[in-house]
């Protein structure tokens, strides 16, 4: 098994960090409706929290995914494509990095502007990102939302574009960041 990103394909840690980051955004959403469906009570502060530690696991994996990037070699070198599909590919890349950044962060500040505690599944307590301010907390609502269709647009593009890659046109651009894929055989 190859850890590291090799020059044609990315190693298992970011496969694995890819992959982990995208089931645990996807549980968040359907977690966080749930909350949203129910009257006030236990069964809601208990989904809300799972949220919140769910949330602030995906920071942390985040941050070990760029801390992993910079210390790697990077990107395998991208397929031959066009320059205008390699710079909208690094924007894109780049967008979905501060995206993954920006929603647990806005999340953590909005509870923290509720003056509600932040934890890691009750382990441990994170310190609040601001001071108790109602008018904040409801700006940081509207931005937690806004942050998360901004999430859903740029990925389904980028995913779009995965798609485009592997079935139009028959390039390794997915198979390399699928864990147990084989490359095709030139
Ligand atoms: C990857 C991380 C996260 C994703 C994808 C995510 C996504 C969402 C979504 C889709 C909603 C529903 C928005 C709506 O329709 O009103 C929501 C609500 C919420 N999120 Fe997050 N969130 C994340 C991280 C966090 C974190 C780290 C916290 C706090 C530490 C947090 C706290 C909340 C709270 C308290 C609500 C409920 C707001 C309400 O009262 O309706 N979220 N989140
Ligand atoms: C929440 C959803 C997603 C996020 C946040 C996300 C994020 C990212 C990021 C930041 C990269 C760049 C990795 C790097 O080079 O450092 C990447 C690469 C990649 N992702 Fe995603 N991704 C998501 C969903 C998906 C989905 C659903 C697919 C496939 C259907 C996919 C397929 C790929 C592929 C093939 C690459 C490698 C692209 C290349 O080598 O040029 N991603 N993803």
């Amino acid at each position: 098994m190859q850890w590291r990103n090799t020059a044609d394909s990315y190693g298992s840690l970011a496969k694995f960090l890819h992959w982990t980051i995208v089931v645990l955004i996807i549980a968040q959403y359907f977690i966080a409706e749930s909350a949203h469906e129910l009257p006030d009570g236990v069964e809601k502060l208990s989904l809300i929290s799972w949220h919140k530690s769910f949330g602030m696991l995906v920071l942390i994996l985040a941050l070990v995914r760029i801390g992993w990037r910079l210390s790697n070699r990077g990107a395998p070198a991208a397929v031959p494509m066009p320059r205008w599909q390699q710079i909208s590919a690094a924007a894109s890349h780049g967008l979905l990095y501060l995206l993954i950044l920006a929603q647990p962060l806005t999340g953590w500040a909005m509870s923290s502007a509720a003056n509600y505690p932040v934890t890691l599944f009750g382990w441990f307590q994170f310190p609040a990102l601001v001071g108790a301010n109602h008018d904040l907390h409801e700006i940081l609502e509207e931005v937690h939302e806004a942050t998360f269709y901004a999430l859903v647009i740029v990925a389904t593009l980028h995913a779009a574009a995965a798609f485009y890659h592997h079935f139009w046109m028959k390039d390794d651009t997915l198979r390399r960041m699928l864990p147990f894929s084989a490359r095709r055989k030139p």
